[in-house]
């Protein structure tokens, strides 16, 4: 497999997003053989209604074609009150009833330190919708608070080394998978 594609989802509308900065940066910093595409539709999908199929509506049936094109995910997503955030778990919900995560490679971005319980909350949920969340590649960054953006992420060499570092990791994890 010489080119996987992976699809990359913040958890964070705000313009100022660490956790979309991040995500951009990863995009910068994918190797020749990942391809990480930015999924920017999360503000468009409506609420999840279970009354409403997939193709019913069209916004959240192009985010499962994605999703089913993607070799794997990568999700950066912020901590709001212990929990989720709405738009993400939102976009989770509507996946629930479809294959889309069933045995997708998943690497959970953390960017940080402080945000442990929506974490390992995220990472229930993907494992109950039988997505494999990948350890190695799963990783946390203490980008809050350092007054990062992209471009300052890309020119830390201790998280662009974590980064590419978990890269691989999430790779080699996809090509096993699909071998
Ligand atoms: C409504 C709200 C609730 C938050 N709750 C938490 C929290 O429970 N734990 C935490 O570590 N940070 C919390 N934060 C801080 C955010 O995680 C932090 O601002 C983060 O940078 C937001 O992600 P973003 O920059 O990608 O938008 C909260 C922020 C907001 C706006």
């Amino acid at each position: 497999m010489p080119i996987v594609r992976v699809l990359a989802i913040s958890g964070s509308l705000r313009a100022a997003s660490l956790n979309s900065a991040l995500l951009r940066a990863v995009v910068c910093l994918a190797p020749a053989d990942i391809r990480v595409e930015l999924y920017t539709g999360l503000n468009s999908l409506p609420l999840f209604n279970p009354d409403i199929e997939i193709t019913d509506a069209s916004p959240v049936a192009d985010f499962h074609a994605r999703l089913l094109e993607a070799d794997g995910v990568i999700i950066a997503s912020p901590e709001y009150a212990h929990g989720v955030t709405g738009v993400m778990k939102n976009a989770l919900d509507w996946m629930v009833g479809s294959e889309a995560f069933v045995g997708k490679p998943v690497a959970l971005l953390n960017a940080s330190p402080r945000a442990t319980i929506a974490q390992a909350s995220l990472k229930e949920t993907l494992t109950v919708m039988s997505a494999q969340v990948v350890e190695a590649a799963s990783i946390t960054l203490p980008i809050i608070g350092s007054h990062l953006d992209e471009h300052g992420i890309i020119a830390d060499p201790s998280i662009t080394t974590a980064i590419r570092e978990a890269l691989r990791a999430f790779r080699m994890e996809i090509v096993n998978c699909k071998a």
